[in-house]
C-alpha cells in the first residue's frame, strides 16, 4: 500500500500506527489529529520505532487535512473514549460532529480512499461515515469483531488451558452487550468447545466477551483499550494492503444478509485489495437468529437515535 491515513493520534490510533510502521504495511502513514503537534511528535516517535525495526516506512503528523490527499486507506479512531459507567452509546453526541468533519475532508481530499472505522459507536458511526461517502459498502466498514474475537481467544485459553495459538472464535452482531459469540463456530484444533467446556464455562466465557471493553475501562478509568484495538486495526490493513482474502469480521452494511439492510453489524468478510469483496452469510439456528435478531433492533434504534440527533 502506498498511503496510510489514521486520523485520530490518541492511544488507539498511536498503537495501530506503531504495528502498521513496524509491519511496512505502507510506504507513507500519517498520523492526523486536531492536536496537530502531539500528532506530530508520536509520528516521529512511531517513525523512530518503526526504523529501529528495519522498516521504511515514513511516519508524518499533523493537523491539515491535506495530508489525507491520496489516501489508498484512511483509519478513523478520532473521538472521546467512553469513561467508567458510560456505554459505547453514549459518546455519540460528541463524536458523531467529529466523524462528520473527517468525513468531509475525505471526500474533498482523499475520495477514492477506502474507510475503516474504529471511533465508538462503531456500528452507527460506521452506517454515518458510509452513508456520506457516496461509496460502495466494500469500501467502507468498521472494526470491532477482530477484537472481540481476540478476547474471546483469551478467556477460551484460559479457560481450556489450550494454547491460544490453536483457538479459533466468531463474533457477530453490534459492537456491545449485544453481541453475538458464535461459539458453534469456536473451536480448539479444530475440536469444538463443546467437547472441552461445560455450558456454564461457556457462558461465562461469552459474559466476559460482551463485557470485555468494560473490563479493561473500569480498570484503568481513565482511558479504554487501546492495544489489543491497535493490532486489530493492523490486521484489518494487513489483510487489505496484501490482499490477502481474508475471512475477518467486519462492521459491514448488510444488504439483505441475516434478514436486514440499511443497517451496519458485525459479520464475517472477505478482505482483500480495497476493502469488503464479499459478506458471508452464515445459516443461524433459531437461538442465534434471537440473539442477531436483538442485537440488530439494538443497532436499528442507535442509528434512529443518532438521525435524531
Ligand atoms: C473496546 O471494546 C474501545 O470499543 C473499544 O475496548
Amino acid at each position: 500500500m502506498n498511503k496510510l491515513s489514521i486520523v485520530g493520534a490518541g492511544l488507539v490510533g498511536e498503537a495501530a500506527a506503531l504495528i502498521i510502521a513496524r509491519e511496512e504495511l505502507c510506504r507513507e502513514l500519517m498520523l492526523i489529529d486536531v492536536q496537530g503537534e502531539l500528532a506530530q511528535g508520536k509520528a516521529l516517535d512511531v517513525w523512530q520505532a518503526a526504523v529501529e525495526s528495519g522498516s521504511d516506512t515514513r511516519v508524518y503528523g499533523g493537523s491539515n487535512a491535506e495530508m489525507l490527499q491520496d489516501s489508498d486507506l484512511v483509519v478513523i479512531t478520532a473521538g472521546v473514549p467512553r469513561k467508567p459507567g458510560q456505554s459505547r452509546q453514549d459518546v455519540l453526541s460528541i463524536n458523531l460532529p467529529i466523524l462528520d468533519t473527517i468525513m468531509r475532508d475525505i471526500n474533498r481530499h482523499a475520495p477514492e480512499a477506502t474507510v475503516l472505522v474504529v471511533s465508538n459507536p462503531v456500528d452507527v458511526l460506521t452506517y454515518r461515515a458510509w452513508s456520506l461517502s457516496g461509496q460502495g459498502r466494500d469500501r467502507v466498514f468498521g472494526q470491532a469483531g477482530v477484537l472481540d474475537t481476540a478476547r474471546m481467544k483469551c478467556f477460551i485459553a484460559e479457560e481450556t488451558g489450550f494454547s491460544a495459538r490453536d483457538i479459533t472464535a466468531l463474533v457477530l452482531g453490534g459492537h456491545g452487550d449485544s453481541m453475538v459469540p458464535l461459539m458453534r463456530y469456536c473451536a480448539v484444533g479444530s475440536v469444538p468447545l463443546s467437547h472441552f467446556l461445560s455450558s456454564q464455562q461457556i457462558e461465562r466465557i461469552v459474559e466476559r466477551t460482551r463485557q470485555g471493553g468494560g473490563e479493561i475501562l473500569g480498570l484503568k478509568k481513565v482511558g479504554s483499550a487501546c492495544d489489543a484495538p491497535g493490532v486489530a486495526i493492523a490486521q484489518m490493513v494487513d489483510a487489505i494492503a496484501n490482499g490477502r482474502n481474508r475471512i475477518l469480521p467486519a462492521v459491514a452494511i448488510l444488504e439483505g444478509e441475516y434478514g436486514r439492510t440499511g443497517i451496519a453489524m458485525g459479520v464475517p468478510c472477505v478482505l482483500a485489495d480495497k476493502g469488503i469483496v464479499r459478506v458471508i452469510e452464515l445459516p443461524l439456528d433459531a437461538q442465534e437468529q434471537v440473539m442477531f435478531d436483538h442485537s440488530a433492533d439494538q443497532v436499528v434504534r442507535d442509528i434512529a437515535e443518532m438521525n435524531a440527533l
